[in-house]
């Protein structure tokens, strides 16, 4: 743990997630896939901030709008003095909008990235003095140690982004009821839900026209050559996302341009033209959806906020 002025680092405080193993384990299935969580070296952080400003790339701009023609409700939700935890804050910069308004008790930040975790935290210290943060450098999708709470507010998990799109609806299940067990009965979460919409503004969304998503999904190839050592063509490989209307989600994929073999340390795979790697799925909900799931991981849906497009959603939701 290192400290400076308000803020102290936690480390990762259970066994990291092991990378090597999860990219082997991922390109043996027959549909190869990694999973998205391993997009967010410093390069992947970088590029999902740029994707966050593109004007194809609208849940971003809709959670902002939203979180802040709602903040006064939300606040009201979370109720001041919360300690107030972040699931993959990134760049936190939704949180500001919300700290502004909550004064929470402390604010524990949770992020795979720990250049992203850093930058966040030292400027979230200097725009709010008053304010005291935890980071923590980890893996949300496992269970958070104690150590990282210690205040006596009430706990409210703060997941916004859609982030949650990423699991299936099985994981997400499972998320959930972690989560309910985190904070404890009477405890709170805020998660931002990408709404399902018409598939061609989706569509758009994960295939902007300056390409900044093709390199957002190929620099995943780049990371696994630099640290694996591993010798994938990136330049062989095409990035390919589409809507699956009957799971109702975005699928990211990297496509092989041609039959190609590709060395992962000691494991060698095999490419068939056109054969992909499945690097994500942004799953879309409806609000009864999403509201039937968090009731069946033990939620109950106090609130709704939308933007004004309703594009986006934001559930307040209580631990039963
Ligand atoms: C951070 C998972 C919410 O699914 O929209 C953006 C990631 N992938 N463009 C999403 C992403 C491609 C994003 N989430």
């Amino acid at each position: 743990m290192s400290s400076s002025g308000r803020v102290t680092f936690h480390g990762v405080v259970v066994p990291p997630s092991n990378f090597l193993e999860d990219v082997v384990a991922g390109l043996a299935l027959a549909q190869k896939a990694v999973p998205p969580k391993y997009f967010y070296d410093a390069r992947g952080s970088e590029l999902f901030e740029a994707i966050c400003a593109l004007p194809e790339y609208y849940p971003t701009r809709a959670e902002i709008s939203l979180t802040s023609q709602h903040v006064d409700a939300i606040a009201q939700f979370a109720g001041p003095g919360c300690e107030l935890i972040e699931y993959g804050s990134g760049a936190s910069t939704k949180t500001r909008i919300l700290i502004a308004k909550l004064r929470p008790e402390a604010y524990i930040p949770v992020d795979i990235s720990e250049s992203a975790l850093r930058g966040a935290a030292e400027k979230l210290a200097s725009e709010f003095p008053w304010l005291e943060i935890r980071a923590v450098t980890g893996d949300f999708g496992r269970p958070l140690a104690l150590s990282a709470f210690g205040g006596s507010g009430r706990k409210v998990v703060y997941f916004p982004g859609s982030t949650i799109g990423n699991l299936t609806r099985e994981e997400a299940l499972a998320f959930l009821h972690m989560t309910r067990g985190q904070v404890g009965p009477g405890g709170g979460m805020l998660v931002g839900v990408d709404l399902k919409k018409d598939p061609n503004v989706l569509h758009a969304a994960y295939n902007d026209a300056g390409g900044v998503t093709a390199r957002f999904n190929l620099n995943l190839l780049a990371r696994i050559n630099a640290e694996l050592g591993a010798d994938f063509a990136v330049d062989r490989f095409v990035h390919y996302a589409f809507y699956n209307a009957p799971m109702g989600r975005i699928e990211m994929h990297l496509a092989s341009l041609e039959r190609q073999a590709v060395n992962v340390g000691a494991y060698r795979f095999w490419f068939a033209a056109g054969e992909t790697v499945h690097t994500e799925n942004s799953c879309k909900y409806s609000i009864d959806e999403f509201q039937a799931l968090a009731a069946q991981a033990g939620f109950r849906g106090e609130k709704v906020w939308t933007d004004k497009d309703r594009l986006f959603s934001l559930h307040g939701l209580v631990a039963a």
